[in-house]
């Protein structure tokens, strides 16, 4: 009996710390992200249209933008090490306004605010996205 209560007391415990990973990226989003990709991940307003400096405002991270189009290590790249220096490297002339955030916080963190985004696409972009990073056999 003991066990089990034990067990039980583990299995609660899980629960609650997958939930608070979940919350954490969330509030992260909250704090460093939604103040340019909108509280909702809306993004700003003609996201598609460049601005006067040549940089495009902040697109949204929901089903309507294009964050799913891309695997889980190019944005993790982006976010760390912001969208000029990636652009870069990938030879792409463009330029980006997306900020780094390696210097402010931690892998982990990244992870957990690309983890929230995801938990907010509907199945459907999930499965879209899928099909799309699955490598060609
Ligand atoms: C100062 C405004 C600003 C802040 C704050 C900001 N971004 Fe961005 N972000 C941009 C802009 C502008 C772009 C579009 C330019 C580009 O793609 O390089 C962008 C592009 C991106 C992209 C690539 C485009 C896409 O949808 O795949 C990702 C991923 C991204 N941001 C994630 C984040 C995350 C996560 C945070 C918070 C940790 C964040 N951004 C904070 C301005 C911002």
């Amino acid at each position: 009996m003991r066990q089990l209560i034990l067990l039980l007391a583990l299995s609660n415990f899980a629960g609650l710390c997958a939930a608070a990973s979940a919350e954490t990226g969330a509030a992260l989003y909250a704090r460093h992200c939604a103040s340019c990709h909108g509280a909702n991940l809306e993004g700003q307003p003609d996201w598609r249209s460049p601005k006067a400096d040549g940089t495009y405002p902040a697109p949204p991270h929901d089903a309507e933008g294009h964050t799913w189009h891309h695997d889980d290590a190019m944005l993790q790249d982006y976010m760390t090490r912001g969208g000029q220096a990636v652009l870069d490297d990938m030879g792409v002339s463009f330029r980006s306004a997306m900020p780094a955030f390696g210097e402010v916080l931690s892998p982990v963190k990244i992870t957990s605010i690309l983890d929230f985004i995801k938990s907010t696409w509907p199945d459907r972009i999930r499965q879209a996205r899928d099909e799309r990073l699955r490598p060609a056999p």
